[in-house]
């Protein structure tokens, strides 16, 4: 909001008020918040934060990726009116995709494997993505396989004129929305005294940008990755054999790759949502199972754990795993 100056309030939080969703967009002077763990923090020697990028206006850390994707396109007029974008994704890039898009005046064609649950794919329908559903077997692997990013590949190159692909897996503008936001928030809002950083892997953007940014500020940050164990169906990770999707991961940022029961990535998300009153994802879930191991080994320090997304897209998915939480649900 501008005051009687015309200058830009941007760093009065109590009075700010945002010109349109992009200023909602995280960024060092609009940070996501960070929130101190009391309950479910091992060790009271040890400061334990959680960033909470399901404050960012579209619900997810992808907010930052999308965003800078999309303007990365438009700087090189890939985009327009006329040539929209297509993407592979089952989940947080292409709401964030989507809904940023279709604010901008942009088409957005979701590359969604059949596997994926029909109310995710009418969540990105009403982001505003077209839908392109992939047949099972051209998608093998749990979460987003390779079938769905060459189908994408395909209608970027045989449709060149109509689509242009941000591939949020090779694109280093994915890494880099992290070099320039969530590692400087974290930065400033730890006053440089974080010692450990706690994140899942995906596309390892937020991994890779992240650890780059922290490490050249303090090298001795130790960075740890927590992966969820074989056969997991955790939305939106990977574990070290489904890497392979993503030219991001660089093992040389991270010093510890933990590998956690995915199973309890659902019991600790509930935990938190329960204990803490943070309504989290379980993505959440599992990164708070492997911090705790290293909170317990290590005694002393200040984490900040990135949280991902929340628990509202997940109802379905938990009863699956929780099955007692179907109990009182009905008469
Ligand atoms: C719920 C959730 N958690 C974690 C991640 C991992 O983030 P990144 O892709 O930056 O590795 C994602 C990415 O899609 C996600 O959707």
């Amino acid at each position: 909001m501008s005051d009687s100056t015309g200058e830009m309030n941007a760093t009065n939080q109590q009075t700010r008020v945002y010109e349109d969703v992009f200023e909602m967009l995280p960024s060092e002077e609009n940070p996501s918040p960070m929130v101190r763990i009391n309950r479910l923090n091992p060790a009271a020697s040890f400061s334990l934060y959680a960033k909470l990028e399901w404050a960012n206006p579209f619900g997810s850390v992808k907010d930052r990726a999308a965003w800078q994707m999309l303007q990365d396109l438009e700087g090189r007029g890939e985009i327009n009116q006329d040539r929209g974008i297509v993407e592979p994704t089952s989940g947080n890039t292409g709401i964030s995709l989507a809904a940023l898009a279709r604010a901008r005046g942009y088409r957005l064609k979701a590359v969604v494997p059949n596997k994926v649950p029909k109310e995710k794919k009418l969540m990105l329908k009403i982001a505003g993505a077209e839908l392109e559903v992939v047949s099972d077997e051209l998608c093998p692997a749990p979460g987003l396989g390779d079938g769905s990013i060459n189908l994408a590949k395909t209608y970027a190159k045989a449709q060149g004129d109509r689509y242009a692909m941000p591939n949020q897996y090779e694109n280093y503008q994915n890494v880099a929305a992290h070099i320039q936001t969530t590692g400087p928030e974290i930065w400033r809002q730890t006053e440089g005294q974080i010692s450990h950083l706690f994140v899942s892997l995906g596309t390892c953007g937020s991994v890779t940008g992240i650890a780059k940014f922290l490490r050249e500020k303090k090298p001795s940050v130790k960075v740890i990755a927590i992966q969820p164990s074989e056969g997991h169906d955790i939305p939106g990770l990977r574990n070290l054999s489904q890497l392979e999707a993503s030219k991001l991961f660089d093992r040389s940022l991270i010093d510890e790759i933990l590998e956690i029961d995915f199973e309890l990535a659902y019991k600790r998300a509930l935990e938190l949502c329960q204990t803490e009153g943070l309504l989290a994802g379980p993505s959440c879930g599992l990164i708070l199972e492997g911090t705790r191991h290293v909170v317990e080994r290590d005694q002393g320090g200040c984490g900040v754990m990135v949280f991902p997304d929340n628990i509202f897209k997940y109802t379905a998915t938990m009863l699956k795993h929780l099955p007692e939480l179907e109990e009182g649900t009905s008469v």
